[in-house]
C-alpha cells in the first residue's frame, strides 16, 4: 500500500525544507508549492537549492511547483493533479518588523492565501490540514509555562502575530461548521539550529532580525557585533530568555502530528506547543554558541526592542499525551549546527 501524499505549501523555506526532509525519511510523496519569496532557486535549475539538497540527502523525487497559493487557478491545477491526503501549510511571511510597515501585504499573503487554500481543499474534498502557527498567539504571557488553555489573540502587538491568530479562528470556525475538517495547529517557540549534515539550515534575507542567525553571522564576521535588546528584564541575568527548539525536533513534531491526524476518526480543531519547556537567556544563548565556534564573540548592551516581552516558555505536555512527541536536543546542539550550516554555506544557499 502506498504511503499517503502530502501537499506542503512553502516547502521551500526554513521549515518547509526541514519538514519535506523528515517526511521524505518517512516515506510519503512530498508535492511542494512555493512563490519563491524566501528561499534562492539557481538559474535553469528544476528545483530550489534546499530542495535540491533534500532530494540529494534522501534519494527521493520532491514534486515542486512554483506557485502562490494566493493563485486559486494555479492551486487547483496541482489539486486536479494530485490525489492529495493531507495538506502541512507553511507558506507566509514571518518578519515580525516588516509586518508593521506593510501590514496589508502580510493580511493578504497569510490570511487571503490560506483561506484560498482552504477553499480550495473544500473544493477537492481534502479536509485534513496541519498548520504552522506560532507561539506569538498567545500575547504577552499571563502565566508560564504556556499551555494551548492560555488565551490567545490579546495582547498581539504586529501585523504577524495577529495574521498567525486569525488564521487559528478561521479554521476554528471551519471545523465547527463541517465535521469533516480536521486541523491541527503547531505554535512553535524559536525554532532555531540546522540539520546536522549542515547541509540545509535558515537563509535569512538580508541582514536577520532573530538572535541565532545573528549571532552565526557576528561568529562568521560577516557583521561586527551582537546588539543585547534589553538587560533589565524580569530573567535571571536580565536578558530576554525564549524556549528554542532545534529545527528537526520541530520537523519530527510534524510528523508525529501528522501520523495523528491521518487517522480516519480524527477530526476538529486542535493546537498543540512545540517547544522544550526549557527557557534560555540571549546570554545564556551567546554563551553556548561561543562554546560550538571556540571563540568570544563581541556584543552591546542596548535598550529593549519594542514590542518584546521578558520570558516565554512551553508546556508541551499535550504534544507527548496526544501524539508521542518531545524535544530530545538542547541549546547545545542548536548552536553547533547553527555554526556547521554557517562555516559550510556562508552565503546560505546562493553558491557565490
Ligand atoms: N535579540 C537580541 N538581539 C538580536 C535579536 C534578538 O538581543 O539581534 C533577543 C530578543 O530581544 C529576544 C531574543 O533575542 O529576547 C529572541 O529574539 P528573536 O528575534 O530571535 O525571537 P522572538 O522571540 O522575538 O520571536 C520569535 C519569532 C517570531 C515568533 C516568536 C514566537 O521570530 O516569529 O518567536 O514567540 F512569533
Amino acid at each position: 500500500m502506498s504511503l499517503p501524499v502530502i501537499l506542503v505549501t512553502g516547502g521551500a523555506g526554513y521549515v518547509g525544507s526541514h519538514t519535506v526532509l523528515e517526511l521524505l525519511n518517512n516515506n510519503y510523496t512530498v508535492v511542494v508549492v512555493d512563490n519563491l519569496v524566501n528561499a534562492h532557486k539557481d538559474k535553469g535549475a528544476d528545483l530550489p537549492e534546499a530542495l535540491r539538497r533534500v532530494e540529494r540527502m534522501t534519494g527521493r523525487t520532491v514534486y515542486f511547483h512554483s506557485v502562490d497559493i494566493q493563485n486559486k487557478e494555479e492551486l487547483t491545477r496541482i489539486f486536479n493533479h494530485y490525489k492529495i491526503d493531507c495538506v502541512m501549510h507553511f507558506a507566509a511571511l514571518k518578519a515580525v518588523g516588516e509586518s508593521c510597515q506593510i501590514p496589508l501585504t502580510y493580511y493578504q499573503n497569510n490570511i487571503t492565501g490560506s483561506s484560498v487554500l482552504l477553499e480550495v481543499m473544500k473544493n477537492h474534498g481534502v479536509y485534513k490540514l496541519v498548520y504552522s502557527s506560532s507561539a506569538t498567539v498567545y500575547g504577552i504571557p499571563q502565566y508560564l509555562p504556556l499551555d494551548e488553555k492560555h488565551p490567545t489573540g490579546q495582547g498581539c502587538t504586529n501585523p504577524y502575530g495577529k495574521s498567525k491568530y486569525f488564521v487559528e479562528e478561521i479554521m476554528k470556525d471551519l471545523c465547527s461548521s463541517d465535521p469533516l475538517w480536521a486541523i491541527i495547529s503547531l505554535r512553535y517557540f524559536n525554532p532555531v539550529g540546522a540539520h546536522e549534515s549542515g547541509e540545509i539550515g535558515e537563509d535569512p534575507l538580508g541582514i536577520p532580525n532573530n538572535l541565532m542567525p545573528f549571532i552565526a553571522q557576528v561568529a562568521s564576521g560577516k557583521l561586527p557585533r551582537l546588539q543585547i535588546f534589553g538587560s533589565d528584564y524580569n530573567t535571571h541575568d536580565g536578558t530576554g530568555v525564549r524556549d528554542y527548539i532545534h529545527i528537526s525536533d520541530l520537523s519530527a513534531g510534524h510528523v508525529s502530528s501528522l501520523k495523528c491526524i491521518l487517522k480516519p476518526d480524527y477530526t476538529g480543531f486542535m493546537a498543540f506547543n512545540l517547544g522544550t519547556g526549557k527557557g534560555y537567556s540571549v546570554l545564556d544563548v551567546l554563551k553556548s554558541f561561543e562554546k560550538a565556534c571556540g571563540k568570544k564573540l563581541p556584543y552591546d548592551l542596548v535598550p529593549r526592542r519594542p514590542g518584546d516581552i521578558d520570558s516565554s516558555y512551553a508546556d508541551a505536555t499535550l504534544s507527548k499525551k496526544t501524539f508521542n512527541w518531545t524535544a530530545t536536543k538542547g541549546i547545545d546542539d542548536m548552536c553547533q549546527d547553527t555554526w556547521l550550516w554557517q562555516q559550510k554555506n556562508p552565503n546560505g544557499f546562493k553558491s557565490q
